[in-house]
């Protein structure tokens, strides 16, 4: 994107031409930096949050729930995509009001329990609200997608096998931009249901040894 004297790469680096008035840029940026700060901020705490969550939980049970954690901040070209779509002006502002998923969380968790037992946790903290949940894992979407989203920061709950299904199936809705065919979308959401069959069988499985 080349505009008035400055570049943006898709990495989101900011590259000066000659004549750039740099006092003009930072004052017109700064808000949207300063946001940006916030929402990387918020996204430290609430990784370390889920950080602590899991070291309570391994006191208390003797493992630990979680197996990974993934952060992400929305790249400006993605909030402002998001934003045009719904006809909003780009402004701070509207990001801050409109745009609820500026910075993303998933937590990748051994069970579906564990993922329950975690926002439970989660609830129970007097300095964090959870604005909204989301669960799509006791209502799959209609293409078999499972998992657990709770507006704070967006965090995406989900297990190990569901996390690889939805990482496949993003890759390949990205590829074309062309209606998937019918017999594709049946055997994905097989697959998405076989998962969460998988999914409960290990948990029971689980469970099962631990009552040995
Ligand atoms: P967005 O406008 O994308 O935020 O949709 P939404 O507001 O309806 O939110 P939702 O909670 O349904 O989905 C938000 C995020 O969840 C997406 O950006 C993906 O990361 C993930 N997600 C939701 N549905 C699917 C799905 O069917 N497949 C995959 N792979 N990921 C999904
Ligand atoms: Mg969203």
């Amino acid at each position: 994107m080349e505009k008035n004297n400055i570049r943006i790469t898709d990495d989101g680096e900011i590259n000066f031409f000659e004549n750039v008035d740099s006092d003009l840029f930072i004052e017109k940026t700064m808000p949207y930096m300063e946001l940006m700060m916030k929402y990387g901020c918020a996204l430290k705490e609430i990784t370390t949050k889920f950080e602590v969550l899991n070291s309570e939980f391994s006191l208390l049970y003797n493992r630990n729930p979680i197996e990974s954690i993934k952060t992400r901040l929305k790249r400006p070209r993605s909030i402002m995509a998001k934003l045009a779509k719904h006809g909003i002006p780009v402004t701070v502002q509207n990001i801050r009001e409109n745009v609820f998923d500026v910075a993303g969380a998933r937590i990748i968790c051994s069970f579906h329990h564990d993922i329950y037992s975690l926002v439970e946790m989660l609830k129970k903290q007097d300095d964090i609200t959870v604005l909204k949940v989301k669960d799509y894992i006791s209502n799959p979407k209609p293409n078999g997608y499972r998992s657990l989203h709770l507006i704070v920061v967006e965090v995406q709950l989900r297990t190990i096998a569901m996390d690889f299904w939805a990482s496949l199936e993003h890759k390949l809705k990205n590829k074309k931009n062309t209606d998937t065919p019918e017999e594709i979308v049946d055997e994905l959401r097989e697959c998405a249901d076989e998962i969460g069959r998988l999914d409960l069988k290990m948990q029971e499985i689980h469970k099962r040894i631990e009552n040995l």
